[in-house]
C-alpha cells in the first residue's frame, strides 16, 4: 500500500489536520472550530489558524479522538449497475462498499453515481483530496458514454455542448460526440466538468431523450480501461500525484 504521506510535515494547521483525517473540508473544519466542537489537548479552541503537531497533540471533535490515517489509500472501482453509492444503506440494498476489499483504513466514495450508472468510481480516505476532486472550482473532467432511445441530431449535440437549462440553471459548456446512431438508438460520449445531481440524465431528458444506459469511462484523467466490471484496483503513486497536482495539493 502506498505511503503517500511518508516524510510529511508534522506541524500543520488544525483545519488541515481535520480535513486530512477525512472529517470535513478545510472550510467546514473552520466552522467546526468556530462552533467550539474541537478540543486540542483537552481545551476547546475556537480561534482559526492554530497549529498542531500531528504526532504529539491530542485532537478531539465532539468529544471523540481524531487521528490521521497512517496511510492514504486511493482505489478505483468499475461499478456495475444496481449498486448504491453510500457507506451504509438502512434498507439493506446492495452498496458499492460490498465490492471493495477489506482494508486497514476506512475509505469513502469520491462523489456519486446513480445506482443504475456504471463505471469509474474513486474511493479514498483522504478527505481534502476528495473534497477538491468534487469541488466545482477545480473543474474535474468526467467522461460518460450515454445510450439513449432514438436518433440524436447534430443540433441536439450542439445544445448539449452549449448548455441546457436543468433545474433553472444552465449547464456549463460540455463536449458531445456521436459514437454511433440509428433510428432506434444513439450512443454518445459526453464530457462534463460539473457534478450536479443526475446531470447527464437530466440533460438528455431536457432534449426529450430517455437514457437507456449510462457509464462513466473516465474521471480526472483516470480510465476504467482494462478493469472488468465489479473489479477494483489501487491507484499507482504517479496517478495519486497527478490528482494532487490537478487540485493544487502537491507540495
Ligand atoms: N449524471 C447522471 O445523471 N447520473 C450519474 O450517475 C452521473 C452523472
Amino acid at each position: 500500500m502506498s505511503r503517500v504521506y511518508a516524510g510529511r510535515k508534522t506541524i500543520i494547521r488544525l483545519n488541515k489536520f481535520l480535513a486530512q483525517a477525512g472529517l470535513a473540508s478545510r472550510r467546514e473544519a473552520d466552522r467546526m472550530i468556530q462552533e467550539g466542537r474541537v478540543r486540542l489537548n483537552g481545551r476547546v479552541v475556537t480561534e482559526l489558524g492554530v497549529k498542531v503537531d500531528e504526532h504529539k497533540d491530542r485532537v478531539e471533535v465532539d468529544n471523540r479522538p481524531v487521528r490521521l490515517p497512517s496511510e492514504h489509500v486511493c482505489l478505483l472501482l468499475n461499478k456495475p449497475a444496481g449498486y448504491i453509492v453510500t457507506l451504509d444503506d438502512p434498507q439493506q440494498r446492495k452498496t458499492v462498499m460490498e465490492l471493495l476489499p477489506r482494508l486497514p483504513v476506512r475509505v469513502f466514495p469520491v462523489g456519486r453515481l446513480d445506482a443504475e450508472t456504471e463505471g469509474l468510481l474513486l474511493f479514498t480516505n483522504d478527505g481534502e483530496l476528495a473534497h477538491r476532486l468534487t469541488h466545482p472550482r477545480y473543474e474535474i473532467k468526467k467522461l460518460y458514454e450515454v445510450k439513449v432511445k432514438g436518433f440524436v441530431e447534430d443540433k441536439e449535440l450542439e445544445k448539449l455542448e452549449k448548455g441546457i437549462f436543468i433545474d433553472g440553471r444552465k449547464t456549463a459548456p460540455a463536449r458531445a460526440r456521436i459514437i454511433y446512431r440509428n433510428r432506434e438508438k444513439s450512443l454518445l460520449s459526453l464530457e462534463i466538468h460539473e457534478g450536479r445531481k443526475h446531470e447527464v440524465r437530466k440533460m438528455l431528458y431536457a432534449l426529450g431523450f430517455e437514457v437507456r444506459k449510462l457509464r462513466r469511462v473516465s474521471f480526472a484523467g483516470l480510465t476504467i480501461k482494462g478493469l472488468r466490471r465489479g473489479f477494483w484496483r489501487r491507484l499507482r503513486p504517479e496517478e495519486v500525484d497527478r490528482l494532487k497536482k490537478m487540485t493544487g495539493l502537491a507540495d
